[in-house]
């Protein structure tokens, strides 16, 4: 490491460990794994940390539910880590767990710093009401409480807001409120809870500085702007200023402990970012950045110092955990605060639903490894569609075929095997013996034709081995910044001049000349050493590739400083292996086909823990069951609803004299056409719902699983014949 070498500490979101990566993370780490080898190319000493995000209540009870202790849980999904890590070329110096001990530690004394400050605590303890599980013996996050909606009376929604009207309430607001995890009704119990004193006038002060002194996203400062002077309170009203954050949880919860307060746990967004700190701290004691950089520091040196600076790569939705509460826990446990964090869009997938943590559909990063499609085909495309902006990208099918194919094969790899193959067969392997830039001007540059309507001159001369030493030198800051998109399309004009200058030049007719030896030798050092830059210029997107150039080539790992360098005189290269394939439509098309039906019902012997992929609901009694009215219903009509991908408008005869509009979502399963006329079972005695496309008057019966995504398919319910509208179902 020389002095000069910057000291970058970089992290990307810690995912939870209750689920394999999908390709909204994979996105994200190609992003800052891109970033982190530019990084390292230029010699800066680079620490690149993950972790798994371990706590909490649902990981808590995902474990309850496999029947797993919680750390066996997360050891499980942490197992499953490498495949994707490794296959998609994404270089973390370190990965670790927010519940390894670094991080219980960590996180306690960041908790006491705040506490214990010594001009004024910024922990504040006060009781507050809150819904508890009798039967499970737990308070209920708000995400596990169910109930009827107080607004449209929607039953079945959460306690936090109506997923049918989209209205915010507090959990103490439903009506006929449930746990749905016991399905017991709630009580209300008084508990302490711990906060974090945002609004204390110190903070305040503290975050409107740090926001907003010019180093994050002008659109991402700018939304931070609004919660200083506005915020919503989970009543859905609003209230003025920034609230203060309520870090704990009570027992039985999976994190860590608080100290001084047995039985209270730190909610699980308060221990996470430390996990950045507690990885670190993992590689720094393991002997990391000693190994690597030859950086003997401890942990706590290295991150006190002033010359470390501080990078998180996340998602727009987390902005406010790490751009207000993370620095502010910080600062005031007295540590240094992050030089930035930087906060990319969504991926959507043909134009398609968004790639959120909560949505992994669409694209599986591992079905695509394992049709054999080429990891860097995905960084490449992301790389050429990222910028700088917290903005959504779309990976499009089609669009991607083109610029794998046409771009990177068409225009990069076809150098080296339009070249190669001349150096290898007519020269022993061998390159010119003078230097590249030393080559006669009619061999190191090419003159294109004028065309007819253009006066003879009027266009110079193409000279790619200027062209690539300045696009290496002007995306040097487009890489820093990652104006990723602006990098490729520099590389991109390139490869065309490069390109050109081959066509001009035409070594496959000076192959075949007499006397043109010199000439074909020289216009294909001059190429090779344009690919040899663009390579270099490619190679925080094209690691894997960019070491098989290495190897062909016959050279030292690329460095950034070796743009303003050349293929020595006379370099022997090795043979040209084929660097990359073509990406295939069949491929495209595998990758998008709906996983494989329902894998087939266990025998009968076998015990299965939860049939169709869901738990058996609570027992109840007769009286519960015939409170539910079951009609046989005619379908008299059905259409699509405009506006909604999901729902059908059902026209529904209950013999009743007259009919019903029931909205039902179903639209991915059957065709209007194939239901009219159809008999089906509905609930006749739902309270009318009021949804955004018309009221709803009754639910249509249909079985699914209970995991869609492996899953897939909805099965509307059809009476044997005979069953006429009206008849009860009992
Ligand atoms: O939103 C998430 O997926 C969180 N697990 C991210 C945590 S980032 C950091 F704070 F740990
Ligand atoms: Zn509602």
């Amino acid at each position: 490491m020389t002095s000069s070498a910057r000291k970058l500490f970089v992290t990307t979101a810690l995912p939870y460990a209750n689920g394999n990566f999908h390709i909204g993370h994979i996105m994200e780490y190609i992003q800052a794994d891109i970033w982190v080898r530019y990084q390292r190319m230029q010699g800066h000493a680079v620490n690149f940390v993950g972790a798994d995000d371990t706590h909490g209540a649902p990981i808590m009870i995902a474990a309850e539910k496999a029947g797993v202790t919680p750390q066996e849980f997360v050891a499980n999904i942490a197992a499953g880590r490498k495949q994707y890590l490794d296959g998609f070329h994404i270089s973390f110096d370190n990965w670790h767990s927010t519940d390894a001990p670094e991080n219980h530690e960590l996180a306690r004394q960041i908790y006491r710093d705040l506490r214990d400050r010594a001009d004024g605590s910024l922990i504040e303890v006060r009781t507050i009401e809150q819904f508890f599980d009798p039967e499970k013996n737990m308070f209920l996050p708000d995400r596990y409480i169910k109930g009827e909606c107080p607004k449209c009376h929607a039953k079945d929604q959460y306690g936090d807001n109506c997923e049918v009207c989209g209205t915010v309430y507090a959990p103490t607001d439903l009506i006929n409120p449930f746990s749905a995890l016991s399905g017991a009704k709630p009580e209300l119990k008084n508990s302490e809870h711990f906060f974090f004193k945002l609004s204390d006038p110190r903070c305040v002060e503290f975050l409107e500085k740090w926001t907003q002194d010019g180093k994050l996203q002008p659109e991402v400062a700018n939304k931070i702007k609004e919660w200083f002077t506005v915020r919503t309170n989970p009543d859905g009203t609003t209230s003025e200023g920034l609230g203060d954050w309520d870090i704990s949880r009570d027992a039985p919860y999976f994190g860590i402990e608080i100290p001084d307060a047995p039985g209270k746990y730190f909610y699980v967004w308060l221990d996470a970012p430390v996990g950045y700190l507690a990885s670190l701290k993992n590689w720094f004691d393991k002997g990391g950045p000693k190994a690597r950089h030859g950086d003997t520091r401890s942990f706590d040196d290295y991150m006190a110092a002033a010359d470390t600076e501080q990078y998180h790569f996340i998602g727009k939705d987390i902005v406010t955990f790490h751009t207000l509460f993370w620095p502010a826990m910080l600062h005031f446990s007295g540590r240094k605060t992050p030089d930035n964090v930087f906060v990319h869009g969504f991926l959507t997938v043909n134009n398609g639903e968004k790639m959120s943590k909560s949505r992994g559909t669409g694209l599986d990063p591992l079905k695509y490894l394992s049709l054999g499609m080429n990891a860097e085909w995905l960084r490449y495309y992301l790389a050429a569609k990222l910028s700088a902006r917290n903005e959504d990208i779309d990976f499009n099918a089609e669009d991607f075929m083109l610029r794998v194919n046409s771009d990177l094969i068409g225009k990069y790899v076809n150098i080296a095997s339009r070249c190669a193959k001349f150096i290898n067969e007519k020269f022993g392997g061998k390159l010119s013996g003078t230097l590249a830039s030393e080559l006669p001007d009619n061999i190191r540059a090419a003159f294109p034709a004028p065309k007819a309507t253009e006066e003879v001159g009027n266009r110079g001369p193409i000279n790619p081995l200027l062209k690539a030493a300045l696009v290496a030198n002007e995306i040097q800051a487009l890489y820093e910044a990652r104006e990723y998109g602006k990098a490729i399309r520099s590389v991109s004009e390139l490869l065309d001049t490069c390109n050109e200058y081959i066509d001009i030049h035409a070594p496959w007719v000076l192959a075949k000349q007499e006397g043109a030896e010199e000439r074909l030798l020289g216009v294909c050092t001059v190429a090779l050493n344009v690919f040899r830059i663009a390579t270099l210029c490619l190679k925080p997107v094209l690691p894997a590739t960019s070491k098989a150039v290495e190897t062909f080539l016959n050279i030292p790992e690329l460095e950034w400083k070796d743009a303003s360098t050349e293929l020595p005189a006379g370099h022997q290269i090795a043979a040209y292996g084929h660097l990359m394939k073509r990406v295939t439509a069949d491929q495209l098309e595998a990758l998008f086909e709906p996983p494989a039906p329902a894998t087939p019902a266990p025998a009968a012997t076998e015990t299965v823990a939860a049939p169709g992929g869901e738990e058996l609901a609570p027992t109840i009694g007769i009286d519960d069951f015939t409170k539910i009215d079951l009609r046989i219903a005619l379908i008299v009509n059905c259409e699509p609803v405009e506006g909604s991908t999901k729902l059908l408008r059902l026209t529904l005869d209950v013999g009743e004299g007259r009919t019903r509009n029931v909205f039902s979502g179903i639209a991915s399963a059957y065709k209007p056409e194939d239901l009219v006329g159809k008999h089906t079972v509905m609930v006749a005695n739902l309270a009318p719902r009021k949804m955004k496309f018309g009221i709803s008057e009754g639910m249509v019966l249909a079985a699914s699983h209970g995991d869609e995504k492996a899953n897939p398919g909805i099965y509307v319910l059809n009476p044997w014949p005979g069953a006429l509208p009206g008849m009860r179902v009992r």
